[in-house]
């Protein structure tokens, strides 16, 4: 008897993200049991308004918590230049009826683990701060963490500097102490992300399923992929659901296991994810790392999720 995935969701919405959560919620292999948001791609409020917007446009009624309008040490930064001022530009979204928790994040991650039934899966896919902070204030239900599938990282390179990806910068104290954490980690870093293009005739698909999300989810993956292209890319690189659709099918990756640590005093490489590919530290592996994808089954993963939400 197999049994959905009890999945948190943590993350940054941001267009990534909002595809991420619904491939989440259309999936019968995932039962999302909270949502909780970060600050990353905007400021908290922002990215919790968005939360409730996606929630609402999906379907999706669960607890939302609020999360740490900061990073643990370092000072806030956002993404305006991909996501835009809301963090969520382009399409009109419906105003929330899904509403906040009176608990804010990590209270919601704890209490949420505490009545699971099952070791429950963190999924993030924005800065790591709400799960580091869950882990220094509740390391009591570490053995309630079956493993922490994010969206961060890239073993080749980063996105935001040479070294480093935009969700592992804002808060490498949060990732250091994530990795070093020993709870399995599955990273989708930039080496399986930037394998994940969406292209013209991707969304157009979409858009034919017909139905407002279709529409939606079109004109999101349309606005990321003309910033994409704007800055030299040939398609949109939909690093989030990476983490979700690892989840689903995990049969449309491929990886590698490595040692992973967080680089977070260095000048130039600050926030880099390091790891161990040749095996020179004798320490053994931490993350799965996420390094190919089979693109086509990825792109019919989205369409059927589309699909599925809007007509059933
Ligand atoms: O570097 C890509 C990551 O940064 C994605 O999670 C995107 O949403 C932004 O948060
Ligand atoms: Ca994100």
């Amino acid at each position: 008897m197999t049994y959905p995935v009890p999945i948190i969701y943590d993350g940054d919405p941001g267009h990534d993200d909002a595809i991420a959560m619904l491939l989440a919620k259309a999936s019968d292999n995932i039962d999302v049991l909270a949502v909780t948001t970060c600050c990353g791609n905007q400021t908290i409020e922002k990215t919790t308004y968005n939360a409730q917007r996606v929630c609402t446009l999906i379907g999706l009624d669960v607890p939302i918590g609020m999360g740490q309008a900061r990073p643990l040490l370092a000072q806030p930064m956002t993404a305006p230049n991909i996501h835009g001022q809301s963090g969520l530009d382009g399409p009109r979204l419906p105003e929330p009826e899904v509403g906040l928790s009176s608990l804010r994040a990590v209270a919601l991650m704890a209490k949420t683990l505490q009545e699971a039934e099952r070791p429950v899966t963190i999924v993030s896919t924005g800065p790591l701060t709400n799960t580091a902070a869950l882990l220094l204030t509740h390391p009591e239900l570490k053995a309630k963490i079956e493993r922490i599938s994010l969206m961060g990282g890239g073993i080749a390179h980063g996105n935001w500097t040479p070294a480093a990806e935009f969700n592992i910068l804002v808060d490498p104290e949060a990732a250091d102490i994530v990795f070093s954490s020993g709870i399995p980690i599955v990273m989708a870093g930039l080496d399986v992300t930037e394998q994940a293009l969406i292209y013209e005739e991707d969304f157009d698909r979409i858009r034919a399923l017909g139905g407002e999300i279709a529409r939606v989810v079109a004109e999101w993956l349309d606005y990321f992929y003309q910033f994409h292209r704007s800055i030299g890319y040939i398609g949109a690189p939909l690093h989030d659901p990476c983490a979700v659709a690892y989840l689903i099918a995990p049969e449309l990756f491929e990886f590698q296991d490595y040692y992973v640590r967080i680089d977070t005093h260095g000048e130039f490489t600050r926030g880099a994810t390091v790891a161990d590919i040749n095996r020179q530290t004798g320490i053994a592996p931490n993350a799965r790392c996420l390094t190919g994808i089979d693109r086509q089954g990825f792109v019919d993963l989205l369409a059927e999720s589309v699909r599925r939400l809007s007509h059933g």
